[in-house]
């Protein structure tokens, strides 16, 4: 059986971005161990998403007939990243320390992805997240450490994100000081970290 990927890159260097480095990394060791996979690669900083706004909310609801050439491409677009999430049994997600933060074309996929009713719900008891069974890869580049300090907002916000839309299993590979003197030998660590962490 084919193991389908979503990676997402959103270093803005692109495949020259330690975390896209990571990212790779990580797609070939998921290769290795699974054989057969077919992998849905996007670089959100070559190919970014509109930001997200009214016109995508408006595009969702508004009928097929009666939607704009815009609208018509928005809503088509948000569909096609919903069914590459819901596609994928592995996700590998790059998430590099911008100012804190994720990178705001990540946020802008995320946006996109969280959809009521489709990729999660509220029920009786509260929120459901609708996208299961699924592992995630995320992989976390910064020039300091954060690790577990009042500073790291980003691996708190995405695992809070993904298990709000029914993922669970979180694996996570930080490559942290990599603007610090040791940073040739906190990259190694964190290469070697991936082959401990991907297993079936
Ligand atoms: C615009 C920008 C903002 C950054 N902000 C932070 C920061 O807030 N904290 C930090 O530790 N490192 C920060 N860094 C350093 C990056 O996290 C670090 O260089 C990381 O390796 C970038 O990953 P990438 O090569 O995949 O883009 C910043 C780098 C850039 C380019």
């Amino acid at each position: 059986m084919t193991t389908k990927i979503l990676r997402l890159d959103t270093s803005v260097f692109s495949e020259q971005g330690s975390s896209s480095r990571l990212n790779q990394a990580v797609t070939e060791k998921l290769e290795h161990l699974y054989g057969e996979v077919e992998v849905r690669h996007r670089d959100l900083a070559r190919e970014p998403l509109p930001h997200f706004s009214a016109d995508v909310i408006t595009a969702l609801n508004t009928s097929a007939e009666e939607r704009t050439e815009e609208q018509t491409r928005l809503k088509a677009l948000a569909d096609e990243l919903i069914d590459e999430l819901f596609a994928a049994d592995i996700l590998v997600v790059a998430a590099p320390m911008y100012n804190f933060g994720i990178p705001s074309t990540l946020k802008a996929w995320i946006d996109y992805v969280a959809r009521a009713g489709v990729t999660f719900r509220y029920t009786a008891e509260g929120p459901e997240g609708l996208v299961k069974g699924k592992t995630l890869y995320l992989v976390t580049t910064r020039g300091g450490i954060h690790k577990d300090q009042e500073t790291d907002n980003e691996i708190p916000f995405l695992q809070t994100y993904f298990r709000f839309l029914g993922i669970t299993d979180i694996r996570t590979i930080y490559a942290e000081g990599l603007a610090m003197a040791q940073k040739d030998e906190q990259f190694a660590a964190a290469l070697a970290s991936v082959d401990q962490l991907v297993a079936a």
